[in-house]
């Protein structure tokens, strides 16, 4: 099983005019695959990912997950939105439990869960805090925690670490990969960081400037299991980070020449 993008596209209507913000883009993401999106600022990624998550129509295609048309809030994934969605007057385990109270999970199933995903981001010690007293890093665990708590096959995650310090983004990255080889799950992540697409994923999807459209594909031969802290020294990384970036140049230039 695996999501297919066929032919999706997207037009906006705003302030009287329309914007094309993605060309119509194909692919398949097989099942348990890690594919990163890549791309400048406004090309559309996180519109994609809205679209594959069934929250907005899109203009043109379809999205197919597992067989089925995406016609609707797409129950197969768990989605990590760019901002940051805790409720800030829950605590991490209210907000952790938050989706599989939704469901209409029982009390008890519910609290075994709840333990379990504060136990796999290591935030044991701070389940009755709220969003305010936590560290950046450990909002985004929580959040995380929240995806995984309903055990979606699929995880979209946009910019999930973006906003975090290089050393913290280095831990998270980490933590999501020793999740990913445990659970099988297939990932979407949307970053702009070449270096954090290389380290993490099986392939890179580059995407141009506005419309987006998908501009070069790149398989990531880096071996498995990765080192997050230590698989950018090898020559491979940095050829591949290299090849990425030539990829996106043009694009990139050209977006600060019009800032
Ligand atoms: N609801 C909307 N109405 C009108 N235009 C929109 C809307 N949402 C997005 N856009 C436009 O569509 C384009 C793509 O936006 P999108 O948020 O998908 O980009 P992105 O690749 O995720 O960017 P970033 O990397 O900055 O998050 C942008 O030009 C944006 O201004
Ligand atoms: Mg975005």
């Amino acid at each position: 099983m695996a999501i297919l993008v066929e032919g999706v596209a997207k037009r906006y209507i705003s302030r009287g005019r329309e914007v094309e913000a993605l060309a119509p883009v194909t692919m398949t993401i097989e099942d348990g695959a890690f594919v990163a999106f890549l791309g400048p600022s406004g090309c559309g990624k996180s519109t994609l990912l809205n679209i594959i998550a069934g929250l907005l129509p899109a203009s043109a295609g379809r999205v197919v997950h597992d067989g089925a048309v995406v016609s609707g809030p797409n129950r197969r994934v768990g989605y990590m939105t760019q901002v940051d969605s805790l409720l800030p007057w829950r605590t991490a385990e209210a907000n952790v439990g938050l989706g599989l109270e939704l469901q209409g999970v029982p009390k008890d199933r519910a609290a075994a869960r709840i333990d379990e995903m504060l136990r796999l981001v290591k935030l044991e010690g701070f389940r009755r805090h709220f969003p305010a007293e936590l560290s950046g890093g450990m909002r985004k665990r929580v959040a995380l925690a929240q995806v995984l708590a309903y055990d979606p096959g699929t995880l979209l995650m946009d910019e999930p670490f973006g906003a975090l310090d290089a050393q913290l983004k280095l831990v998270m990255q980490h933590e999501l990969l020793r999740i990913w080889e445990n659970t099988g799950k297939t990932v979407i992540f949307v970053t702009h960081d070449i270096a954090e697409a290389v380290a993490l994923a099986d392939r890179v999807v580059v995407f141009s400037a506005r419309p987006g459209r998908v501009s070069a594909v790149h398989e990531i031969d880096l071996p498995r299991p990765r080192d997050v802290f230590r698989v950018r020294f090898q020559p491979r990384f940095q050829e591949l980070c290299e090849t990425l970036w030539a990829a996106l140049e043009p694009d990139m230039l050209r977006q600060e020449d019009a800032a």
